[in-house]
């Protein structure tokens, strides 16, 4: 097996150090990655400074081009990066290829938004004192970035990362998961078939440790993560820098008395499952009226047990491994604790390696980590409630706030959800993990700071750049 190399500022290379990525459901090498060495690291970020400034000025059909190309050849290539997807991350082949057409999309959202960019003007002839003058209002890149992206979506998160990038025509230093850089390297592969110059897209695997340089490097003043709460202590070490910082949370479903309780328990055994839970919106609180919590339980359980579970590569699974055997040990402790702790368990419960039963708790103490903490695991937690009050303040008892879902059908009841849930985003009659690649996300509370979703992050990589015109007569 020959060793991928990184994209130094568009150019294939090699380091003098590898990574070795093996395929999470059965330990086999995936691929062996070349890791830059310190200098190759200067080198691309020196690249990404000195092309700042020609980024910057790209005219808009030359970075809508090179996005619109990605987005064509990510949808040729779809079933060969959703098998390295698979193999790399562990995710059932079906979710696979659901990433990369959701990448595929990003990429062409990306293209759209670069070409309908124009800025805006606003008349200043509002008061005497702005008489004869009007301002253009145009933004610009903040300056490089540092993309730091996660394992669970190897494709697309590193797409959420790139493509607004370009888009804005801000050089990007991508540094993907190490347990999951190959995806990114072929997005690498296929950016640098594109016209985009030397120095706006280097993607640099390397262990978490030797990105310390990247993250206090100044002529990095942008730094975009995806990821756990590593991300306050990454804020911390860049305290002049830009950071958005998109972290996960413990997301809350709310099944209410109204709701369609079969569609209910379909999407939450789904979604507090698929990718093996580990998605930073997957469902984890169950929160259920007590009017139907009996009968939605038994529905849930019947269909979280129905989850095909085991081989990725089955085009039937819908719950795969997890990414690594600590993750499963630890989420299986958790469970444990919970019940320990008088929590009952429902189904579940069982690990396997490093695959952990898909499972649902409920009765579980409020101070557990499975309903505390982020379990990152195929668990689901139910707990009762009598009301939309009660509902609605359990969601907000958490210290995350990244999306809810409200299984309802009450319209006063949904634009309640909206007013009052402390969330970047709520989800009426469907799961919280619902997400569509252009609208924004990103959490409040311990689930982050700023924006992504395609015109989201543009904004977030730019700032606002007025120019005031005198002696203008309108
Ligand atoms: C995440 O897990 O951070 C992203 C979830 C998604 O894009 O669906």
């Amino acid at each position: 097996m020959s060793t991928r190399p990184f994209w130094l500022a568009g150019t294939a290379a090699t380091g003098d150090s590898e990574i070795t990525v093996t395929h999470p459901y059965d330990g086999r090498v995936v691929a062996t990655v070349s890791v830059p060495t310190e200098a190759q690291i200067e080198e691309a970020v020196a690249a990404a400074h000195a092309v700042l400034d020609e980024a910057a000025a790209l005219p808009a059909y030359v970075r809508a081009e090179a996005l619109l190309h990605v987005s064509r050849r990510l949808a040729e290539r779809t079933e060969e990066i959703a098998q390295i997807i698979t193999a790399e991350n562990g995710k059932p082949i079906k979710w696979a290829r659901g990433e990369v057409g959701r990448a595929v999309s990003v990429f062409r959202w990306a293209a759209e938004e670069a070409r309908r960019d124009s800025g805006e003007l606003q008349r200043l002839d509002t008061d005497a004192a702005g008489t004869g003058r009007i301002a253009m209002v145009r933004r610009v890149p903040k300056g490089a970035v540092l993309g730091i992206s996660p394992f669970n979506f190897p494709l697309n998160l590193v797409a959420h990362k790139i493509a607004p990038a370009i888009a804005v025509g801000a050089p990007i230093i991508l540094k993907p998961a190490p347990a999951t850089p190959v995806s990114a390297l072929v997005l690498g592969e296929i950016l640098a078939e594109t016209d985009l110059p030397r120095g706006m897209v280097s993607v640099l695997p390397m262990p978490n440790e030797r990105a310390s340089s990247l993250i206090t490097d100044e002529r990095l003043p942008v730094i975009s993560f995806t990821g756990g709460q590593f991300g306050w202590e990454l804020q911390k070490r860049a305290p002049h820098k830009h950071v958005t910082l998109e972290l996960g949370g413990n997301a809350a479903a709310v099944v209410l008395g109204d709701a369609d309780l079969d569609w209910a328990a379909e999407r939450v055994a789904l979604f507090g499952n698929n990718s093996a839970g580990q998605v930073c919106i997957g469902v984890q609180r169950v929160i259920v009226d007590e009017s139907v919590y009996d009968e939605f339980t038994a529905k849930l359980v019947e269909r979280v047990e129905a989850l095909p579970t085991g081989d990725p590569a089955d085009e039937a699974t819908e719950v795969g491994p997890l990414i690594d055997e600590a993750a499963a040990i630890r989420v299986a402790d958790w469970v444990e604790e919970a019940v320990r702790a008088g929590g009952r368990l429902l189904t579940g419960g069982t690990r396997e390696g490093v695959t952990v039963a898909p499972t649902v708790l409920a009765e579980v103490p409020g101070d557990a980590k499975v309903v505390r903490e982020e379990i990152f695991g195929p668990v689901l937690v139910l707990q009762r409630v009598s009301g939309v009050d009660e509902a609605f303040s359990l969601v907000n008892d958490s210290d995350f706030g990244l999306q809810a879902g409200v299984f309802t059908r009450d319209l006063q009841v949904a634009f309640r959800a909206h007013r009052e849930l402390k969330v970047g985003g709520v989800i009426i009659g469907d799961v919280p993990s619902f997400r569509a690649d252009q609208m924004p996300y990103g959490g409040v509370k311990k689930s982050g700071v700023g924006k992504e979703g395609v015109r989201a992050a543009m904004d977030d990589l730019t700032y606002e750049r007025v120019m005031v015109m005198t002696g203008v007569t309108l």
